[in-house]
């Protein structure tokens, strides 16, 4: 399966098997932790777990996650570019479990105060624990499950024609322009409660990247996106840089600059 494939078919998995991942797959998503790339250079760090119920560790998610043992644990300082980096690195391994038939669910909000805490002192310093997702082999939707995918509208994205413009804010982008492909790729990433936060604007050849600061994890979100974004620039074998762009314009009220894009 290609990247396009995957992020097309990738969705959040709440209910898995209950086996335990095999060494294969454990080995392939050390390397995807230890070669994926950060063009953010944030200060952040991934870790996979596998909780052993017979040390008393109840690694719970308040009921949202079924049959998983083992889980991404990621951290991150407090600050834009870590938040970024950590959206854009995990799902890396993210759609690299999806290739390797394994599901995952980015979890932001239902660990808090369960025992994921417990381990708060392995995290360097200025760390703390952001996201946890379980990681296993997929089982079908739970009841539960389905009414909370259907809750947040979890098959739902907004049009394309609603997210991206060309030139000015007023005018919508064409999906058969330049930067058509990556940005649709964009458009089907997860986001926190199906937020969608990303906004861009394209005007020759760079892309002005906007968000809407609606929740706590939009920056996150937004990384998530770029990330969908360049892999699927990589992916038609272009290469591009990520840096802020002084001239980029000023958005409407409701969005925030966050970043541009542009070719080496
Ligand atoms: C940063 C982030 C935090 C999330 N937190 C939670 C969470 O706390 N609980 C949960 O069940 N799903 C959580 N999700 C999953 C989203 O609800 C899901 O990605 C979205 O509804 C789109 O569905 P899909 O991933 O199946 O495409 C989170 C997703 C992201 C990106």
């Amino acid at each position: 399966m290609n990247i396009i494939e995957a992020i097309q078919e990738r969705r959040s998995v709440r209910t898995y098997n209950g086996a335990p991942l095999s060494r294969t797959a454990s080995s392939e998503l050390f390397k995807a932790i230890n070669n994926a790339y950060d063009p953010f250079e944030g200060d952040i760090s991934i870790k996979l777990n596998d909780f052993d119920l017979s040390d008393g560790f109840r690694p719970s998610t308040y009921g949202v996650i079924k049959g998983a043992m083992t889980y991404f644990l990621v951290a991150g300082t407090d600050s834009r570019q870590s938040e970024l980096s950590i959206g854009f690195v995990f799902e890396q391994i993210v759609l690299k479990a999806w290739q390797l038939g394994l599901g995952t669910c980015w979890i932001g909000g239902t660990f808090k105060g369960s025992d994921f805490d417990r381990l708060a002192d392995t995290w360097t310093e200025g760390q703390q624990l952001r996201i946890v997702s379980p990681v296993g082999v997929p089982s079908g939707l739970s009841f539960r499950e389905k009414i909370m995918r259907a809750a947040v509208g979890s098959d739902r994205r907004k049009p394309f024609e609603k997210l991206f413009f060309d030139t000015d804010f007023a005018t919508p982008l064409s999906p058969n322009s330049r930067y058509g492909t990556a940005l649709e790729m964009l458009r089907l990433a997860p986001s926190s409660t199906n937020s969608q936060p990303w906004r861009a604007l394209v005007i020759g050849e760079t892309v002005h990247f906007y968000y809407m600061p609606k929740s706590k994890f939009a920056i996150i979100d937004c990384g998530i996106g770029l990330c969908h974004f360049y892999e699927t620039e990589k992916f038609y074998s272009h290469a591009g840089i990520f840096a802020a762009d002084t001239t980029a314009p000023t958005p409407p009220d409701n969005m925030k600059y966050l970043i541009s894009y542009r070719p080496e």
